[in-house]
């Protein structure tokens, strides 16, 4: 069996800054309930007319990441495009990848499992390069949040904590048998789907029904989230799924050189990173400065932690997520 490594990591964010002030202005909210509940201090939302958008977005932090593998986009055999926000209903974001970064006629997959999508996305090039099917498998997490929230008084336990933005990084084949992808652990539980979800317009709400049912609350073209539950969840799911990938490596909790959570909320962060006894350099946040991205958290969090040298060769890095489905899942690498 092959041997996968995460060879190239980038990322971009939109220009544009949206402190809690600003959302304060057009909605009733302030600094310090968002910082207090979620750690968030500013988001990044994309503006009309900046050029951006999922994939584009997704485009610019995949060639950071290709050119940091030492690739051109010609190289990349696969894309696996995590996202809940894609330019189009359909088709999908891959394709739109392939063709703005002039790659051959290679395979274009999506994921849609919300902010477990990345390590999904992961999990699916490692096993194509395990099997020697692929060299090098572009993996991408994007979000285009700001449009789609509700920016009224009434969506604001949801619109606060998301932000716009991509990561992506490059899993190639390795020659070097005590580096990579250790293992991935996926998980799901669709008994919970309604928890956090965004309902219409889709095949099961259309867009008339909706305009026959007119609702004034619950709209289900903005996202819903039961807060609380959602919370209580994922600090159990995090925790146990964590544990699972240390236990199939023979690893403790004190053997993680840099733990890379889901920017799902700074509380969920420190709740974790408390439960698990593990001190503040294990652990790499930064929901304070673009809140929640979603698919787009761990790529983002992974590229900045590599860029300050808070990832050096030979850590052993955990990724974990918990979101929408629910879905959750975990990575451990050797760096
Ligand atoms: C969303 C979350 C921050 C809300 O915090 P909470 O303590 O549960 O707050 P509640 O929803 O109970 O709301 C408490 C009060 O604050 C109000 N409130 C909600 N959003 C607010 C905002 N942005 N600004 C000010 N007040 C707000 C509510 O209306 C409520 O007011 P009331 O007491 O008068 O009814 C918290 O539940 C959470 O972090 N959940 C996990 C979310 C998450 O991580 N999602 C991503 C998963 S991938």
């Amino acid at each position: 069996m092959n041997v996968s490594r995460i060879t190239g990591v980038g990322m971009y964010v939109p220009e544009n800054v949206v402190t809690n002030d600003d959302l304060s202005k057009i909605m009733d909210t302030n600094d310090v309930w968002i910082q207090e509940r979620t750690g968030i201090k500013e988001r990044r939302h994309i503006q009309k007319g900046d050029g951006n958008s999922t994939s584009v977005m997704g485009a610019k932090a995949s060639r950071i990441a290709i050119e940091r593998a030492g690739l051109t986009p010609y190289d990349i055999d696969m894309i696996v495009f995590a996202t809940l926000s894609p330019d189009m209903y359909f088709p999908g974001g891959g394709v739109e990848i392939q063709e703005m970064l002039e790659m051959r006629t290679i395979p274009a997959l999506d994921v849609r499992n919300q902010c477990s999508g990345f390590i999904y996305a992961l999990s699916i090039a490692d096993q194509y390069i395990k099997t020697g099917m692929c060299k090098h498998v572009l993996v991408i997490g994007s979000e285009n949040h700001s449009g789609g929230l509700d920016m009224t008084t009434r969506g604001r336990g949801v619109s606060v904590i998301f932000g716009d933005g991509a990561g992506a990084v490059v899993v190639s084949e390795s020659e070097d048998n005590n580096r990579g992808i250790l293992s991935t652990h996926l998980h799901s539980e669709g008994k919970y789907k309604k928890e956090l979800m965004l309902e219409g317009p889709s095949t099961g709400y259309w867009v008339p029904e909706i305009m026959a049912d007119n609702p004034q609350e619950n709209i289900p073209y903005y996202p819903y989230m039961n807060g609380q539950f959602v919370f209580k969840h994922a600090v159990v799911r995090f925790s146990e799924v964590i544990q699972e990938g240390l236990e199939a490596n023979g690893f403790k909790t004190s053997d993680i050189d840099m733990l890379i959570p889901h920017q799902a909320n700074l509380r969920i962060s420190q709740f974790i990173q408390h439960k698990l006894k593990l001190s503040d350099a294990q652990v790499f946040n930064n929901i304070q400065k673009y809140g929640n991205t979603t698919a787009a958290s761990i790529p983002i969090a992974l590229t900045e932690a590599w860029e300050k040298g808070k990832i050096n060769k030979g850590d052993l890095v955990v990724l974990a997520a918990f979101g929408s489905g629910f879905t959750w899942a975990s990575a451990v690498i050797r760096w």
